[in-house]
């Protein structure tokens, strides 16, 4: 499936079918260098609270209340599914504020505007997401498999 690298005309009937781990998987970076690096935002964006590995021990983390997530534990605290949308919706923003007062992080919607893909985000449901916050939410995945 050639879809990283067609026309981007193409690409949003190309994901429909597939639902979400289709889109994983064709936004994984494949040396273009055209493609998002999840690896790099994360560097960018992340891993001060989180810490490079996710565990939720970057250099800033001290500083933080409550202490930042340990993103490596997602998917086994939710049922062995890694829990997509909700990160997503996390680290864009949509999430903020609920339960009262946001919290330390951050929203990241505005740094991460740019083009989008179709996520299928409830089944059915193709949501226009951007490829930045996509590849972001891959790589945060992979932090919990190693
Ligand atoms: C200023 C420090 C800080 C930065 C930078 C930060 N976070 Fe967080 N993050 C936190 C804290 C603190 C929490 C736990 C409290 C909360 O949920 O708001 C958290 C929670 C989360 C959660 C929720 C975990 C759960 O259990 O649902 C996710 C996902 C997450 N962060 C991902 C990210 C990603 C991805 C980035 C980079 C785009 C990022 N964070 C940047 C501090 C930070």
């Amino acid at each position: 499936m050639a879809m990283r690298g067609g026309t981007k005309a193409g690409l949003a009937g190309a994901v429909g079918g597939l639902g979400l781990l289709g889109v994983l998987a064709a936004c994984m970076p494949q040396g273009t260098g055209a493609a998002p690096s999840g690896r790099a935002l994360y560097a960018d964006y992340c891993a001060a609270c989180h810490g490079d590995s996710g565990k939720g021990d970057g250099p800033a983390a001290s500083g933080v209340s409550p202490r930042p997530a340990d993103l490596t534990m997602l998917a086994a605290r939710n049922g062995g599914v890694f829990p997509v949308v909700r990160v997503m919706g996390k680290v864009y923003g949509y999430s903020q504020g609920k339960g009262g007062g946001g919290g330390p992080m951050p929203e990241f919607g505005p740094l991460l505007d740019g083009p989008t893909v179709l996520v299928e985000t409830a089944p059915g449901i193709l949501t226009p997401t951007p490829e930045r916050l996509v590849a972001l939410a891959e790589h945060v995945e992979r932090l919990g498999k190693r």
